[in-house]
């Protein structure tokens, strides 16, 4: 069992924004959905776990298996998978150069790469265009693509930062079990600003507002709150946020 700890971690950009407020949570294996309306500082969060973001300085601590992140920095790196938000493809290369490219970054040797890459590349349906270059992929491809890097070496943690943005409904259903399939010995942490991406398959679900972590616990647990019409995780979500959409 993995776990995932963050304590107290805080954020500012500038003086002003407070991105990230006290964030502390214990992950443990399993699927996690991270829900916020846009600027809720769900991406954030993301960045900072892998490494990609400072927090503040004494912006708290994040420990990996109960280790700091900090402190393990490659160890740490070299088990984990990140989808960013943002798509920055090499635009020249093909997709098979990019995965092996990758490949290579997080050291698996070429034979067990070359075997990930023909098997993850099948699952996200790319496997025709392969050798294209990625210049010439649809939105929905380059995000395919991003998911299989951030699933090559089979990290013990993966980070998803709104993996089926952009997605056709088929291959939103494609992701959703390639992630329910992988969610059982391994952490996993989604964001999306879609629920039914994540309502059948998370374990536990996350709200953020404003920097904040308001509320989280199991779809039964939070269904529960609901305090008006159908107990649904949308129905939560519309009480928690409904107000900042007027
Ligand atoms: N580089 C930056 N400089 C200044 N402010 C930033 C920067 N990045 C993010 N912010 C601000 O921090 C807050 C949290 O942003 P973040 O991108 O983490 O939100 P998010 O929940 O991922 O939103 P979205 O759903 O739109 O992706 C927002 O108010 C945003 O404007
Ligand atoms: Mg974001």
């Amino acid at each position: 069992m993995n776990t995932l700890k963050l304590k107290n971690v805080n954020k500012h950009y500038g003086k002003k924004k407070h991105a990230l407020c006290d964030f502390t949570f214990e992950f443990t294996n399993g699927i996690y959905g991270l829900l916020g309306p846009n600027g809720a500082g769900k991406s954030t969060l993301m960045n900072i776990i892998t490494d990609n973001l400072l927090p503040d300085k004494d912006g708290g601590k994040i420990y990996w298996n109960g280790e700091e992140t900090r402190i393990l920095k490659d160890k740490f790196r070299s088990c984990s998978g990140f989808m960013p938000q943002q798509q920055n493809l090499y635009e020249s290369m093909t997709a098979h150069t990019f995965l092996n490219y990758i490949a290579a970054l997080k050291c698996l040797d070429k034979k067990r790469a070359e075997k990930e890459i023909s098997a993850i590349i099948e699952r996200v349906e790319l496997t025709d265009s392969i050798d294209k270059k990625m210049g010439g992929f649809s939105g929905g491809m380059k995000q395919r693509v991003l998911i299989a890097a951030a699933m090559l070496g089979d990290p013990d943690l993966l980070i998803l930062d709104e993996p089926t943005a952009g997605l056709d409904p088929k291959q939103r259903v494609i992701i959703r079990n390639m992630v329910s399939d992988l969610g059982q010995e391994k952490i996993i942490i989604i964001s999306t600003h879609i629920v039914s991406d994540i309502e059948t398959i998370a374990k536990e679900i996350l709200f953020i507002k404003e920097g904040h972590l308001i509320d989280s616990g199991t779809i039964p647990e939070l269904v529960e709150k609901v305090e008006s019409g159908e107990k649904s995780l949308e129905n939560l979500y519309m009480q928690y946020y409904g107000e900042l959409q007027k």
